[in-house]
């Protein structure tokens, strides 16, 4: 039986994609390219934003067509858009088999067995005879180089634009002991670089290791045999303690780039955030952490037009951008979300000046970006080596997180090499092996 996944969304649910892959893996389930060769689509759901959530729901409709050839495939939806609105996929797509809310996640297995059980797919008898001659089926996900391990479910903050909060509930902890498990077992499976994962993954401390936190956890899961790098994703920059600090100085597996998001360079939208920090203390992060990790890469996020923002709100934005030196940056036209505290305020930033001020944002972060890329030209880079694009050979990313690609000769998926930065094309490098 041939699975197609579409994901959208962040690494939280490509991580929880992949989770899911595995239980229907073991159901006998094997993952497939080819949408109109499968036999079951898992949708994996977004709704951060009002755009992320249409083009979901916009992809579910589309399945109707698709189910229409064979009312024995399934349909399965999962994820955040799917836990805000449950209700409305079930009565707007009859073809749709099982929604699994992302709050639910965990429980996906049991309510698989009991779609499958309702509703078998197709018998090993009805598939044809080249499906049968397939091998075993192969690890879900790409290359698998760069594998995920979630930490961490939920978010305890209530950040006045984030829908999150309300759809994956609050923190859950898993146990350490079942993290290095999962970890050694990525390795085993041939994982070089390993994401932990979290909505605010440096505020992981479970209730019952009061001397443990996210630091610790670091450590800890260095010490795993065979592990080549680790990253982590998304921290909060309230967590950015000397503790943290300290831990990314100390292991060397531990990739000198950080994804701090900061949303905006005003205090006065930072509070209406209610994101307990300002620009002074995030900066004062940033310094600390540069002291400790020299030349490491920062990358964050920002919200352009949150309610009442003023042109010197949104200056402080651009102005942030140069004093934190950031490599690049993810920006966003705020989009109301239903329930949120920032959807009862005024959305009083016109769409047209919301779409100039994001695109200035964009523009200004791209351009800085380009500078580091080409800074970098001469440097000596370790890369790791994530997938093979044929002819045109190579691609990996440096421990600072930027993308580069090598020449098709002496190298292979998954090996770590040394390589010297010859140019850069935007925000990519290309580079040879020294
Ligand atoms: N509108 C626009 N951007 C948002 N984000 C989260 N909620 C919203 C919203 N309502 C952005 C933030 C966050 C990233 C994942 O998405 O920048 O860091
Ligand atoms: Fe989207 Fe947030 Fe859910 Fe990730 S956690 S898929 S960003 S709504």
């Amino acid at each position: 039986m041939k699975l197609f996944t579409k994901t959208f969304g962040c690494q939280m649910n490509f991580a929880d994609s992949d989770e899911m892959g595995r239980a229907l893996k073991s159901r006998g389930f094997f993952a497939t390219e080819d949408q109109d060769g499968a036999d079951a689509v898992l949708v994996n759901t977004c709704t951060v934003r009002e755009l992320a959530e249409h083009k979901a729901m916009s992809y579910i409709g589309r399945l109707e067509e698709w189910k229409s050839v064979n009312p024995r495939r399934l349909v399965m939806v999962t994820g955040c858009a799917a836990e805000r609105t449950k209700e409305t996929i079930q009565r707007r797509f009859p073809h749709v088999d099982l929604v699994v809310g992302a709050i639910d996640i965990e429980h996906f297995p049991v309510r698989l067995d009991d779609l499958l059980a309702a509703k078998p797919p197709l018998s090993a008898e009805e598939s044809s005879a080249d499906e049968r001659l397939v091998p075993p089926p192969m690890a879900l996900g790409k290359s698998g180089v760069i594998q995920y391990v979630t930490i961490m479910r939920g978010c305890n903050y209530a950040c006045t634009y984030c829908i999150v909060p309300a759809v994956r509930g609050p923190e859950i902890y898993r146990p350490s002991g079942e993290i290095m498990v999962d970890i050694a077992a990525r390795v085993a499976e041939g994982a070089k670089e390993i994401w932990l994962l979290g909505q605010t993954v440096n505020s992981y401390r479970p209730a019952d290791r009061p001397d443990y936190d996210f630091s610790n956890l670091l450590r800890e899961a260095a010490a795993v045999p065979g592990l080549g790098r680790l990253r982590f994703t998304s921290p909060h920059p309230h967590y950015l303690t000397d503790k943290l600090v300290a831990a990314m100085r100390d292991v060397p597996q531990v990739c000198e780039h950080l994804h701090l998001p900061v949303q905006s360079g005003s205090d006065v939208m930072l509070k209406k955030m209610r994101r307990n920090y300002t620009r002074a203390s995030y900066l004062e992060g940033l310094k600390r952490l540069r002291a400790a990790v020299p030349g490491i890469a920062i990358t964050t996020d920002l919200i352009a037009g949150f309610p009442g923002e003023t042109d010197a709100d949104h200056a402080a934005t651009l102005s942030l951008i140069k004093e934190a030196g950031f490599a690049s940056a993810y920006c966003f036209k705020y989009s109301p979300r239903p329930g949120t505290p920032a959807a009862a305020m005024i959305d009083d930033v016109p769409q047209a000046v919301k779409e100039a001020r994001v695109n200035e944002l964009l523009e200004l972060s791209d351009n800085q970006g380009r500078d580091h890329a080409a800074a970098l030209i001469g440097t000596e880079q370790e890369v790791l080596v994530e997938e093979n694009k044929g002819e045109l050979g190579w691609r990996g990313k440096t421990r600072g997180a930027w993308q580069i690609r090598l020449p098709a000769e002496g190298v292979t998926l998954g090996q770590t090499v040394r390589a010297r930065v010859t140019s850069a094309y935007s925000r990519e490098l290309r580079g040879e092996l020294v």
